[in-house]
């Protein structure tokens, strides 16, 4: 028994050694998303740690396997969704993404549940909901695309 708790703990150590980089890219202010203050602070709170280049990042970044989960978060969340790359986002991919991001908060399936036992404060309750939902309807106006029936693209 001795042996197990002994083997846990020397995995459990060797894991700390095998880090992911947590550097933030350089925000561009030229490409990034510039909203209504309201707008903004909604998605600073809820979605920017995962879709931007402004992650904040918790003690805990630097503990194993958390680390893991929360790099592969944000990796995986910038290239679904990056505001601070949003001039450069395709415009057809772009209609995509926000028409998916309503069904997303619609549904409760953004912010992510992991994220939100942590982050408590990003909860989006229906004032924020109502918030983002006007701001992506707004944002497929002005590409020109129709509300509830935008093009399925591959990306
Ligand atoms: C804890 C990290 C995290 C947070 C916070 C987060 N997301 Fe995501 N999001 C992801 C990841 C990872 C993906 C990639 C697909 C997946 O794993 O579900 C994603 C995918 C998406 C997509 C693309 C989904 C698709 O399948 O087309 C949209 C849209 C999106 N997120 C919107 C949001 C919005 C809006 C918020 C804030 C209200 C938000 N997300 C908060 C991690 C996050």
């Amino acid at each position: 028994m001795k042996i197990v708790v002994y083997f846990v703990i020397v995995v459990a150590i060797a894991i700390q050694f095998i880090r992911p980089d947590f550097n933030n890219p350089a925000v561009d202010e030229k490409v990034t998303l510039n909203a209504d203050p309201h707008v903004m602070s909604t998605l600073k709170t809820s979605c920017y740690d995962c879709h931007s280049s402004e992650t904040k990042y918790p003690w805990y970044q630097n503990v194993a396997p958390v680390s893991w989960i929360m790099s592969d978060h944000i990796v995986r969340g910038r290239k679904a969704l990056d505001f601070s790359n949003w001039a450069n986002i395709d415009p057809k991919v772009k209609l995509e993404r926000l028409e998916r991001a309503k069904q997303m908060i619609t549904n409760e399936m953004m912010p992510k549940h992991e994220y939100l036992w942590i982050h408590k404060n990003a909860v989006l309750n229906k004032d924020d909901k109502q918030t983002l939902e006007q701001f992506f309807d707004e944002q497929i106006k002005e590409l020109g695309g129709t509300l509830n029936n935008v093009e399925k693209v591959k990306i």
